[in-house]
């Protein structure tokens, strides 16, 4: 059965493309590789013994997506990866991100509207939650106004599905909510690649573990946490590549309840800054610099995911610990930079 991955080239893509070679899937993957590398089919190669067929194209561009739904007419499902997600830069550039999150997000549910039948998958973001008002976040918890552009696609994103779901009932969609994702496959054959100076805390991490950088700064101390630091819910990208498969047979099977389901992806564990530095040192057996700054602008104090709709629902739980993820994060970091 042939899935188009879009975004497939990149952290979380790939990961998934692995994982649905693995259950049998053919999978094509879209990328404009504006935030990958095409060495990355090698990765993939070398885990699963099967090169994915690759096209390069970027989705802005509608004639280029009906062409591709013209020739390849037997996609039955999709997984929509493909988008910006620097915070900040959405912050500097909102056109850019409006562009290619929405525009791309319109095209692909124009070609599958058409269709008799069609499976497709959203990336969204707890992002959509912002300091939700009681910890662990259901699914029902209020989406809050967003922070950032970057926030807020992801948000009319979701409005989006649901509207053109309404409409049509042949068209089948589940949104998920990803908490923290990190980590990268256990073989260390693929990861995360952040381009330039990596603004989320996994990465800088290890880069600075290896010398890349000089120390990290801890954002706000001063939070009325346990600890003092901010607290996310942080999953191993291979649990969240499965939650992906399952949501897409869930589809498949016609196992879904509506034609637009919302899941959260996390594990159901809040960790503090403090506690991913001590996961670093305790499985890379190195101290790591770090000095405490002020808070970042419009981070929240807290956020982790009920998980038990996903848990219920889907048949899927995250199994990976926290020095797990950190663990094969820290392989991975120190081969690419080996
Ligand atoms: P990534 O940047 O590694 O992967 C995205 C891929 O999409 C890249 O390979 C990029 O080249 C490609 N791409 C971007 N715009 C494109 C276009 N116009 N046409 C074709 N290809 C295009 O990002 P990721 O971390 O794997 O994230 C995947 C998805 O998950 C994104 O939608 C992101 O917003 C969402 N998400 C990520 C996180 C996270 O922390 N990584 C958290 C929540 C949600
Ligand atoms: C985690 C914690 C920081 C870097 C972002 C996006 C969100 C989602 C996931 C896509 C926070 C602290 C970080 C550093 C630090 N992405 N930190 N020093 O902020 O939860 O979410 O990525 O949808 O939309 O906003 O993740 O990894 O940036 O930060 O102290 O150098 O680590 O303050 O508490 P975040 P993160």
């Amino acid at each position: 059965m042939k899935i188009l991955v879009t975004g497939g080239l990149g952290f979380i893509g790939s990961h998934t493309v692995v994982e649905l070679q693995a259950k049998g899937f053919e999978v094509i993957i879209v990328d404009d590789l504006s935030n990958s590398d095409e060495a990355v089919l090698d990765g993939i190669a070398a885990i699963s013994g099967k090169k994915p067929v690759f096209v390069k194209m970027d989705l802005r561009e509608k004639s280029a997506v009906q062409k591709f739904f013209s020739t390849h007419n037997d996609i039955r499902g999709v997984i929509h990866f493909a988008a910006s997600k620097a915070v900040g830069e959405s912050v500097e550039q909102p056109l850019m991100y409006y562009e290619n999150n929405i525009n791309t997000l319109v095209y692909l549910l124009q070609e599958l509207q058409a269709k008799e039948e069609a499976s497709f998958i959203f990336s969204s973001s707890c992002t959509v939650y912002g300091q939700a008002d009681k910890m662990p976040i259901t699914e029902d918890a209020p989406v809050k106004v967003a922070e950032s552009p970057y926030g807020n696609t992801k948000q009319i994103g979701e409005e989006i599905i649901r509207d053109t779901c309404a409409v049509n009932q042949q068209l089948k969609a589940i949104a998920l909510r990803y908490f923290n994702p990190m980590g990268s496959h256990p073989s260390a054959e693929i990861g995360e690649l952040p381009k330039g100076v990596p603004q989320n805390l996994v990465p800088f991490i290890t880069q600075t573990g290896v010398g890349l950088r000089e120390e990290l700064q801890v954002f706000g101390e001063d939070y009325d946490t346990p600890d003092g630091t901010a607290i996310r819910d942080y999953i191993h990208v291979v649990d969240l590549a499965k939650a992906h498969v399952v949501a897409l047979e869930r589809l498949l099977e016609n196992q879904n309840k509506t034609n637009y389901e919302v899941f959260n992806v996390g594990t159901g564990k809040g960790s503090s800054v403090m506690e991913v530095i001590e996961s670093f040192e305790k499985v890379s057996g190195t101290k790591l610099p770090y000095k405490v700054v002020g808070r970042r602008a419009g981070d929240i104090m807290e956020a982790y995911a009920d998980t038990t709709k996903a848990n219920t629902e889907l048949g899927w739980q995250a199994v990976s610990s926290l020095d797990q993820a950190m663990s094969s994060a820290w392989k991975w970091e120190q081969k690419i930079r080996s």
